[in-house]
């Protein structure tokens, strides 16, 4: 069930059903030679309707602008500032908790999101703790959930590209798009075929760094049968860990 989908009966309806929520949250980054600037807001959008076809849950829009800020020196990055997500994530949160919604989760697809995300779980948390008058009341309940993060994923991702997964522009996370989009595949040459690793400072130092974008991966290893089999993973390992979020 999708929020932008529903009425606001549909909306309230739910709510006698259930408290819970997933908010699909990603960025919008370049990807290296053959993934979409999209990736990391579509593969966590992808997941999301693969649950809904499978749970009782309703999917808020997806957050497809995040921490992007060292992308910026190849050209279609959109970053925000940590402190603008944050905002952002507050503000989410606590028009859904107006209506009633006791948990939040978030499906991640950037790392890069990470820190922010739980400093703005921090936030909302402190609200509650700081208001005398939101005392016995239920409180709300916010997690991240990576959807590369599951031990099916990991797992499958270490059998179909071993260490040519690397950390960005994965062959893992670009299947997942080439599988819900095929029209997507594409193979341009890329060397050294597996990029180099590093630390992620700012824009011109990462450009310095990792030329054509990838980190530690090799993507020319993406095909759209290792998405739909990563997905099926995704799905799995995602609705395992929003039931036990869920769950009293
Ligand atoms: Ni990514």
């Amino acid at each position: 069930m999708f929020l932008q989908h529903s009425t606001w009966h549909d909306v309230a309806a739910y709510l006698e059903r259930s408290r819970g929520i997933i908010i699909p949250i990603g960025s919008t980054e370049q990807h290296g030679p053959n993934g979409l600037v999209g990736t990391d807001a579509l593969c966590p959008e992808i997941v999301a309707r693969g649950i809904a076809d499978e749970i009782d849950v309703l999917i808020a829009p997806t957050i497809s602008i995040g921490m992007a800020q060292h992308h910026l020196g190849f050209p279609g990055t959109i970053t925000l500032r940590p402190a603008t997500l944050l905002a952002v994530v507050r503000d989410v949160v606590q028009s859904l908790v107006r209506h009633g919604f006791e948990h939040c989760y978030f499906l991640n697809g950037h790392g890069g999101n990470i820190a922010t995300v739980n400093a703005a779980f921090s936030e909302v948390y402190a609200e509650t703790s700081l208001n005398l008058e939101s005392m016995n009341r239920p409180g709300v309940r916010c997690r991240l959930g990576n959807w590369f993060d599951g031990r099916r994923v990991r797992s499958l991702s270490r059998e179909l590209f071993g260490s040519a997964e690397g950390s960005h522009a994965t062959p893992s996370e670009i299947s997942l798009t080439w599988y819900a989009f095929p029209d997507a595949v594409r193979q341009p040459p890329m060397t050294p075929k597996i990029a180099p690793q590093g630390p992620i400072r700012d824009a011109i130092d990462y450009r310095q760094r990792f030329p054509d974008g990838r980190i530690g991966s090799d993507p020319s290893l993406s095909t759209p049968e290792a998405g739909e089999r990563l997905f099926a993973a995704a799905v799995e390992d995602v609705i395992e860990d929003y039931r036990r979020f869920i769950a009293p």
